[in-house]
């Protein structure tokens, strides 16, 4: 009966579903290493899928300004800044000499303010843990990661780590927010505040305060020792986290390895300026050039891109396709233990029609409010309809970043 009555409403919802033509542009950066062959798989993969999307594609190799440092280039800063929304492969990062980090640079040059990273087990690639779905949420423009530096006297170096209200606030305020946009249950603030007394002791602060204006969603607090520990043996217990920039980075590569590795994972970074989108992986050096990567990581990054521009049907199209090819088995690539090369699991992916309503993911209504992505009363594209601008602009309240 239940089963019947599935079926009659997905049935139902596949009839109705809007796919929304109308074109708008996002920026592509493809990046170093296996960054643009995954980038291309993508392209191709949005491409097959009939996405509306026209890629500005830009390059972010450094150029020396007039004040003698590297950094980003004028043009891929405007290309973000008119389009709001861009998708990120990864970029390599110097070790201690040369240019800083140009994932740095990005997140600070547009406020990228927080880190999301889904990590749900995959259907058909089982891995040491079942059923894995914890968000992490990262502070993302300060905390250690502040890049002041500096020597004290020979062979004595200073870092800083700078936690600051508003920063705090404003990450743990979205925290609260998603978690009860996306129907989760509870957040976790993780820290080290019986050490860092004074800066994760801020940090705590701004998330109990955070969590006293969304009662429903039940909050706790716990060491980073602590969630490492616990999140191994069991990640049942976690729903979403917030922590520091520091944290944010190690922990959710460790959440990553729980559901199948770098290659698997997306996430993206949410500002009040725009919304950059990008796998949580890097260049991988090692491979590089040899067609062997697996662009899912990126593709799920697109994903949620799609659904932050309200292109749902688009996205759960794209994301069972995905997922299916992964569950068949047949065309995995070298990370996930197959043979595949990234090209044939991409031309895999591409015969999207074949997995049409095949996967549950797809039979989710579509995003209420919106009728194929653009505003019945503004005109505007992907822009929402109800509710009142949040205190950080527009670009958090667009779609539903995680759901990928
Ligand atoms: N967001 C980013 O742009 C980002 C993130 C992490 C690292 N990096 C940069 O990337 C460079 C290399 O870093 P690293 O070697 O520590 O980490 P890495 O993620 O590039 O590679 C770690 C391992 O995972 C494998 N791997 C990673 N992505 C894969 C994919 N999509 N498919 C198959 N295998 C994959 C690699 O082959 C390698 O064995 C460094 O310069 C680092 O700064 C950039």
């Amino acid at each position: 009966m239940a089963v019947q009555f599935l079926q009659k409403f997905s049935c139902t919802l596949s009839a109705s579903r809007t796919y929304s033509t109308a074109l708008r542009k996002a920026t592509l950066i493809p990046g170093d290493g296996i960054g643009p062959e995954i980038s291309a798989a993508v392209q191709k993969i949005f491409s097959a899928a009939g996405v509306p999307i026209e890629w500005e594609i830009v390059d972010v190799t450094p150029v020396r300004g007039p004040d003698g440092k590297f950094g980003i280039p004028q043009s891929a800063i405007d290309s973000v800044n008119r389009n709001k929304v861009g998708l990120k492969g990864p970029l390599m990062t110097p070790i201690g000499k040369g240019h800083r980090s140009l994932n740095l640079a990005l997140r600070k040059e547009f406020n990228l303010y927080a880190n999301v990273r889904p990590c749900r087990s995959i259907e058909g690639y089982p891995t040491l843990y079942e059923n894995v779905d914890v968000v992490t949420i990262r502070e993302n423009t300060e905390g250690e990661y502040s890049g002041i530096e500096h020597e004290i006297v020979d062979g004595v170096v200073q870092s800083i780590k700078l936690i600051t209200e508003e920063a705090s606030m404003r990450v743990a305020q979205f925290a609260f927010k998603f978690a009860k946009e996306q129907n989760r249950k509870k957040v976790t603030a993780v820290h080290k505040a019986n050490i860092m007394r004074m800066s994760d002791g801020l940090f705590l602060r701004c998330c109990r305060d955070a969590a006293k204006e969304v009662p429903e969603i039940r909050f706790e607090e716990k060491y980073l020792d602590t969630v490492c520990l616990s999140m191994v043996q069991d990640p049942s217990q976690y729903d979403v986290l917030v922590m520091p920039n520091l944290y944010g980075d190690i922990l959710s590569d460790m959440c990553a390895g729980l559901v199948g590795g770098l290659g698997l994972t997306p996430s993206g970074n949410i500002g009040t300026n725009g919304a950059l989108f990008e796998s949580v992986h890097g260049t991988a050096p090692d491979i590089a050039g040899k067609d062997l990567a697996n662009p899912t990581a990126l593709l799920l990054s697109g994903v949620m891109m799609l659904h932050y521009l309200e292109l749902s049907s688009h996205a759960d199209k794209i994301k069972a396709a995905c997922l299916e090819v992964i569950k068949e088995g047949k065309h995995r690539t070298g990370d996930l233990g197959g043979t595949a090369t990234c090209s044939k699991f991409t031309d895999e992916i591409c015969k999207l029609d074949e997995f049409e309503g095949k996967h549950p993911h797809q039979e989710k209504e579509p995003l209420k409010g919106f009728e194929g992505g653009v505003n019945p009363v503004t005109g505007e594209i992907g822009g929402p309809i109800g509710p009142e601008p949040t205190r950080y602009g527009d670009w958090e309240r667009k779609g539903r970043v995680s759901d990928f």
